[in-house]
């Protein structure tokens, strides 16, 4: 199965000698680069917040890059999510498989309808139930501890979250909270093309876990921590 696996914040690329695939217009404006390794094949991989990794969540041309993905026919996207951890079994340096997300998201460009084309697109299971068990497979057999199943919360960013606006989402029932996981799994949807999203809990979300803020540098420590066990999930999935 070829898999275009979206990459961020948590993870800028598969290996270092990297091919790029296609040119990135496309009828949206530009994609993302895709990129392709000797080997892993059957992945494509783009940084959604661009080369160069300039783009801010509400920035991001999530239309281009899933668009593109498309056009390079893969088959699956396994979304790589950087998340900071509400529920509180959920800390620093874990991975989180959710099942369910609330967009607290605005003003993004979210949909690929128009009035000559009306999608209303099922999204009752947002994250491909049948790609999430691969991934939980997955995981197991690379022995990556996995939290499976939650809700993640996806809010507008760049800056991160009041306390009471955290508290208002564990309310409401999300479990984790990012950035980008919107519009980029609705649009994947409308392209009918299987999504999954693996979240990686870089810190406690604001006013959890004792610490008075959060400290971008901290959340970075913590992805260089645990990109070893992301590529095991990865690889590991890629290769089944
Ligand atoms: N909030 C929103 N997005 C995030 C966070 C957070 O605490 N951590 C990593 N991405």
């Amino acid at each position: 199965m070829k898999v275009g696996v979206i990459g961020g914040t948590g993870l800028t690329g598969l290996a270092d000698s990297a091919t790029p695939l296609a040119p990135p217009q496309t009828p949206y404006g530009d994609a993302a680069t895709p990129w392709g390794y000797a080997d892993l094949p059957n992945a494509v991989f783009i940084n959604r917040h661009g080369d160069g990794h300039v783009l801010l969540p509400h920035e991001i041309n999530y239309r281009a890059n899933l668009w593109l993905l498309r056009e390079l026919e893969v088959e699956a996207v396994f979304a790589v999510l950087t998340v900071g951890g509400i529920a509180p079994e959920l800390a620093a340096g874990d991975f989180a498989l959710p099942h369910q997300i609330i967009d607290y998201t605005w003003g993004r460009a979210h949909t690929y309808s128009s009035g000559s084309n009306l999608l209303h697109a099922d999204f009752t299971w947002p994250f491909t139930p049948e790609l999430r068990t691969r991934l939980a497979n997955a995981a197991a057999a690379a022995d990556v501890p996995l939290h499976d199943g939650g809700v993640y919360g996806c809010t507008q960013g760049p800056r991160l979250e009041t306390a009471a606006e955290i508290d208002r989402m564990a309310g409401d029932g999300c479990t984790v909270v990012g950035m980008t996981a919107m519009p980029e799994a609705a649009l994947a949807r409308e392209l009918k093309l299987p999504y999954v999203g693996l979240c990686m809990v870089v810190n406690p979300a604001a006013g959890r876990g004792g610490a008075e803020i959060i400290e971008v540098a901290d959340m970075r420590k913590v992805v260089a921590q645990m990109h070893p066990k992301l590529m095991r999930i990865l690889r590991t999935f890629l290769a089944d």
